[in-house]
């Protein structure tokens, strides 16, 4: 017998809730929507629609892999960062509320019709690239990414957002390879865990988002250490570099970036009061 979505919610929840998952009735909605393309109103105001046998097998579906701990995003292979809709592949970490700090700086530091030049290095799915352009019609920038399989995915994101032809995809390590002073804004949210931390972490992160987007290596510091003097050189006098950083890594990171011959170096909080994001600035 066919099962309503009011019932297929109920259920999906107790499922959720008994497989300890943090959020069950988000997750449990989620999945519902996504299963039978209803929307949140439709399961409100439509509760005894029916699904259809394929509908249910879907949704089982969805709901035994959430319930081995893989992330929503991951079964549906997209995510909202910023006010954009990333797809996903394997190969991208899921992009963080927390990451929207260093957007919102960018976007506080310029104006609507600025035409400055950004580079994201690291840049996964794209998410801070895209979101400063999508804001910025006037703004170009450039991703790089040690990882072809997430240009790939960046790539994906900007041409579906029309944003194709004012953003540029390399693949190398950091900014290996670019000219020297040739950014006005060099951004960066680089894998920061300490290695031996990694196996603590939640499974829906360490077994699902790739080890290079994570694994900061023994100290944690190991990307800082190569981004710290990149920046300095591919930044233009008087330009500005913007770095996500762990809750733990203000001071050493601040440190980096003042040995590497920046000025007005400052640490910001993200919206859980937990400092979030290195800023400095090329003296010019
Ligand atoms: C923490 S993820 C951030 C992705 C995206 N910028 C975001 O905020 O969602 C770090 C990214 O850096 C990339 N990466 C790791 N080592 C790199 C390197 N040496 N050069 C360039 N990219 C690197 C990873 O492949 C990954 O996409």
């Amino acid at each position: 017998m066919p099962i309503t979505l009011v019932k297929a919610w109920t259920g999906a929840q107790q499922r959720l809730k008994a497989a300890n998952i943090d959020s069950p009735a988000i997750d449990a909605r989620l999945l519902l929507e996504a299963a039978t393309d209803a929307t949140r109103t439709d399961i409100i105001t439509d509760p005894y629609r029916e699904l259809t046998a394929e509908q249910e097998a879907t949704l089982n579906t969805y709901l035994d892999r959430r319930a081995k701990r893989e992330p929503v995003a991951r079964i549906l292979g997209r995510k909202g960062f910023w006010k954009l809709l990333l797809n996903l592949s394997d190969h991208v970490l899921i992009p963080r509320p927390e990451t929207e700090v260093i957007v919102d700086m960018i976007l506080k530091k310029t104006q609507p019709a600025d035409a400055f030049t950004l580079a994201d290095l690291g840049i996964g799915s794209g998410a801070i690239l895209l979101s400063v352009l999508s804001e910025r019609p006037a703004a170009k920038g450039l991703g790089t990414d040690i990882s072809e399989e997430a240009l790939a995915v960046a790539r994906d994101n900007a041409a579906n957002l029309g944003l194709d032809g004012r953003a540029a995809f390399l693949r190398t390590s950091w900014g290996s390879g670019l000219a020297d002073a040739s950014f006005d804004i060099v951004a960066s949210n680089p894998p920061y865990i300490r290695s031996d931390v990694i196996p603590m972490l939640d499974p829906e992160v360490k077994n699902h988002d790739p080890m290079l987007a994570l694994d900061g290596g023994p100290t944690g510091l190991a990307a800082y250490e190569e981004l710290a003097p990149e920046i300095f050189r591919l930044l233009k006098p008087g330009g500005h570099a913007l770095v996500e950083i762990g809750f733990d890594q203000s001071q050493d990171v601040e440190s980096l970036m003042k040995d590497a011959g920046f000025g007005d170096v400052a640490t910001w909080l993200d919206l859980s009061n937990q400092p979030r994001v290195v800023t400095a600035t090329k003296p010019s």
